[in-house]
């Protein structure tokens, strides 16, 4: 994968992380990396479509699956996997962890038919194996605290207009992911202010490498 890097951000909706991008990005071109910033659902004119259905038609959760991993596959094959092949940092908002933790969690589905989709997907890279991103930062909120930022604050999709009760189950899925693939994830305390969180997002990503703690190229 020469030296890209793949960063992904994680959390329930309202925790924050969105809000650090901008920051990251220019911290990663301040070390003279070119930054590819992209989202899931989404990130292709395709992915873009099937993110609008995603996020507003009812469906039942095997639907809503095959759809987040067909927008995905698109999103890998036409812009992360081009990107880390150049080298670039690719700085992705979200990725399959928040399919383990919205559909598999949150909405009660199979996880080992996420596991399945997540091998069709993410592998056939032969020795490389499963692509998955380098450091994954988890922002980790109280979902009581998460809803209180989301009110009023737009005209809520469909999962955002979920009840607490369905974003405990989503943290819960996203902190059994973290416990599982540990190595990879960050916890960042995101009831914290917004500077302390910016400062516990650049400390983890020099602690894990992503980052060199000084100027000069990053990995
Ligand atoms: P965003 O508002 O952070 O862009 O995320 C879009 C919504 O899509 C968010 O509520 C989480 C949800 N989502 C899933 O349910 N499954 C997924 O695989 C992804 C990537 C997002």
């Amino acid at each position: 994968m020469s030296d890209g890097l793949f960063l992904t951000l994680e959390g329930i909706d309202g925790a924050g992380k969105s809000s650090h991008l901008d920051a990251m990005e220019a911290l990663f071109k301040a070390r003279g990396r070119t930054v590819v910033r992209t989202r899931e659902p989404g990130g292709t004119p395709l992915a873009e479509i099937l993110r609008g259905l995603i996020l507003e038609q009812p469906m039942d959760p095997l639907t809503e699956s095959l759809l987040v991993f067909a927008a995905r596959r698109d999103h890998v094959v036409r812009v992360i996997e081009p990107a880390l092949a150049r080298g670039d940092v690719v700085l992705c908002d979200r990725f399959t962890d928040a399919t383990f933790a919205y559909q598999g969690a949150g909405r009660d589905f199979d996880t080992q038919v996420l596991s399945t989709l997540e091998q069709w997907v993410q592998g056939g890279r032969g020795a490389a194996g499963l692509l998955q991103p380098h450091v994954t930062l988890w922002f980790d909120l109280a979902p009581e605290i998460a809803a209180q930022r989301l009110a009023g604050a737009r005209l809520p999709d469909k999962f955002e207009s979920q009840p607490v009760e369905f974003f405990r189950r989503v943290a819960a899925g996203y902190a059994a992911r973290a416990v599982a693939d540990a190595p990879r994830f960050v916890r960042i305390d995101a009831s914290q202010t917004r500077d302390q969180v910016w400062q516990q997002v650049e400390t983890a990503l020099v602690a894990r490498g992503a980052l060199a703690p000084e100027s000069g190229a990053a990995r």
